[in-house]
């Protein structure tokens, strides 16, 4: 459908046409007119379909250009998804200077203070522990707030979240309209939603799977102390234009990048226990293709949309099948393919059943790839390699070439050269401390948690998260061209699917 017929006004429709989006996606056609109209809307909609400008077109149109206070908040649950939807509404906003500000952990409360009070934002991003700071300090005034945005809602409504949730609403006790937007959006965690809404609209696009289209996904079958030979020659052979790596724990993460580091891959991690300006230098730098591989815990799982992620390793497999969806839907988005691959121990069958029953998807096997498959790949590195070496000035070498010429054959100096650029990554020894499986329960039960429909308790998977990988409260409390590229980009034309 055509942005144009959605009651947008001419600014926003310019922005839209600045950001090069043709047709609104199947989630924006039909919850943008219901949330200008002023309703309550819980919209679920694949990963990487557009919901962030669903949510935030209308909030820009409905906002008092005149009125000098905070009007929506929307509540994202980690640092970098904060960023990443402030800057989104403001490019939206550009035009008609809507002000658009983020708080989140770990960054300078004092800083922020100073500029809510000298420029006080019509929108309000940030993250639930940085919020309930600043409202306990009074440093923010949500008294004339008329919208909040739950993103990532079901996140937001889990165990983990829900009563920073449910103070940050008592502060905003005049609001007219709560929006809940998720690619996931379990029933229980939905009833929970809907108290704090008004006959909320349910718009759910209709999908075959949970998972985004455009993914294909793989799983590898392999013992833990294979995982990391077998992750990096699939590197090799697939040659990801950007990759995301997601680990279980912090150690993984951090083991995982020093081994990729130590084979030469051009990686780096992030995770919650670093500081916030090493977070946001990491993704700086792999949002600009200066980092081939990012490797991540769950905090990199939801919202982010890093254009070029290609591949999405799970190298533990997800204890939390809703993050699945989210971990591989940070490749796929906007029209384009991805691809995932899932490493399951022998123990972790069950799991992997789980997730394929919730995403109504099966994984497809892959095997590891052969020697021979892995030499073919790291010639096609190398191949590229060359080409990129002979763009450099060359005149210095020419005499000792000359010279090798003439004693050897030109086929066997090429063949010798790219013998030695093509060296096994898998050379090079690394050990990664093995982890635990995940113990599987059978029936699709696992840590006691009942299965979908059971009532979902996340006991192990928040305590883990909160023990681990504590981005809640922030603060306050080369190997890029190696190969082919993947994926051919589809036109963006998301169809609605029956
Ligand atoms: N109508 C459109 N046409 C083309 N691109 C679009 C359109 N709407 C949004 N996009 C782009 O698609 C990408 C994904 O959007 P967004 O991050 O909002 O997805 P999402 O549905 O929130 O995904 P997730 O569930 O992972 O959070 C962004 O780069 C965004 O700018
Ligand atoms: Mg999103």
């Amino acid at each position: 459908m055509k942005f144009s017929e959605l009651g947008l006004n001419d600014a926003l429709l310019k922005a839209i046409k600045r950001s090069g989006f043709e047709e609104a996606t199947p989630i924006q056609a039909e919850t943008i007119p219901l949330a200008l109209e002023g309703k309550d809307v819980i919209g679920q909609a694949q990963t990487g379909t557009g919901k962030t400008a669903a949510f935030g077109l209308p909030i820009l149109q409905n906002l008092d250009k005149k009125e000098k206070a905070i009007q929506a908040v929307i509540i994202e649950p980690t640092r970098e998804l904060a960023i990443q939807t402030q800057e989104e509404l403001f490019r939206l906003g550009r035009d008609e200077k809507a002000r658009v500000q983020v708080v989140y952990g770990g960054a300078d409360i004092g800083r922020q203070i100073k500029s809510l009070k000298h420029h006080v934002p019509a929108i309000l991003v940030g993250t639930p522990g940085r919020l309930l700071d600043h409202l306990k300090r009074k440093t923010i005034d949500l008294e004339n707030v008329n919208t909040v945005v739950l993103d990532e809602a079901d996140e937001m409504l889990d165990m983990g979240f829900i009563q920073d949730i449910e103070s940050i609403l008592s502060y905003a006790k005049n609001r007219n309209q709560v929006l809940l937007f998720s690619a996931t959006m379990p029933k229980p965690i939905l009833h929970i939603g809907e108290k704090f809404m008004h006959n909320p609209e349910i718009v759910k696009i209709k999908a075959k799977e949970l998972t985004a289209d455009l993914i294909e996904q793989y799983f590898v079958r392999a013992k833990e102390s294979e995982k990391f030979d077998i992750m990096c020659r699939l590197i090799d052979v697939q040659g990801p234009d950007l990759a995301l790596v997601f680990g279980r724990t912090k150690r993984r993460v951090d083991e995982l990048t020093r081994g990729l580091q130590a084979r030469g891959y051009n990686a780096a991690g992030i995770h919650g226990d670093l500081s916030q300006a090493r977070r946001m230098s990491v993704l700086k730098r792999f949002r600009a293709g200066k980092l081939d591989i990012l490797v991540a815990t769950d905090v990199a799982a939801r919202g982010l949309d890093i254009s070029g992620v290609t591949h999405v390793y799970n190298y533990d497999i997800p204890q939390d099948p809703d993050s699945y969806v989210h971990r591989i839907g940070r490749t796929g988005r906007a029209g384009k393919n991805g691809i995932s691959v899932t490493f399951v121990t022998p123990n972790e069958i069950g799991y992997m059943r789980t997730i394929e029953q919730l995403t109504k998807k099966k994984m497809t096997p892959l095997r590891p790839p052969t020697d021979d498959q892995a030499l073919r790949g790291q010639l096609k590195q190398a191949e590229s390699q060359i080409e990129d070496l002979l763009k450099a000035d060359l005149s210095k070498y020419e005499d000792e070439a000359n010279e090798l010429l003439e004693n050897y054959s030109a086929l066997d100096l090429v063949a010798a050269f790219l013998k030695n650029l093509s060296k096994d990554s898998t050379d090079v020894k690394v050990k990664i401390t093995p982890e635990k499986p995940l113990p599987y329960k059978g029936n699709g039960r696992h840590h006691g948690r009942g299965g979908r429909g059971h009532g979902r308790r996340r006991g192990n998977y928040n305590n883990h998260r909160r023990g681990n990988d504590n981005h809640r409260h922030g603060g306050n409390h080369g190997r890029r061209n190696r190969g082919e590229k993947r994926g051919s980009n589809h036109d963006f034309v998301i169809k609605k699917k029956d």
